[in-house]
């Protein structure tokens, strides 16, 4: 199988960015983790980052008939986005959410996902690991 992990806003600021929410690791070694572990089960995996909601809706629709499943952690776009939902809805490549913490715990405006009711489901709160448990939700 082939993955696309795609990260939205404000999360190539991953490791200098609230490192007691987010980690102290920058999103190039959480990166380097994801690929050994899709290595390690024999699947590809391409990463994707951009700050940019059209970018990121490109980049969905893009991923239509070339990978099996794309995970993706939209940063804040996630509570707002109906472009990206849009996006997701518009391809058949199915779409796992993920967030490195746990928004259920957080603030109440991180409480509601715009786009979990077009995704495959979702993964939360583990924090780096949250990127290969969902890769994983798909080898089962
Ligand atoms: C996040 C949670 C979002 O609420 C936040 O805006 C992010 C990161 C996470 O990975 O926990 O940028 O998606």
């Amino acid at each position: 199988m082939k993955f696309l992990v795609v990260n939205g806003v404000n999360l190539n600021m991953t490791g200098r960015r609230e490192p007691a929410v987010y980690g102290a690791e920058t999103l190039a070694g959480i990166n380097r983790e994801i690929a050994a572990f899709a290595a390690a089960r024999g699947c590809g995996v391409e990463f994707y980052q951009s700050n940019i909601e059209g970018e990121l809706c490109a980049a969905i629709q893009n991923a239509d008939g070339i990978f099996d499943g794309i995970i993706l952690n939209a940063g804040a776009y996630t509570h707002y986005s109906i472009a990206l939902r849009d996006a997701i809805a518009a391809v058949r490549v199915p779409v796992v959410e993920v967030h490195m913490s746990n928004v259920q715990a957080r603030e109440e405006f991180r409480k509601n996902s715009v786009l979990t009711g077009v995704c495959r489901g979702e993964i939360l709160g583990f924090g780096k690991n949250s990127y290969i448990l969902a890769m994983e939700s798909f080898l089962l």
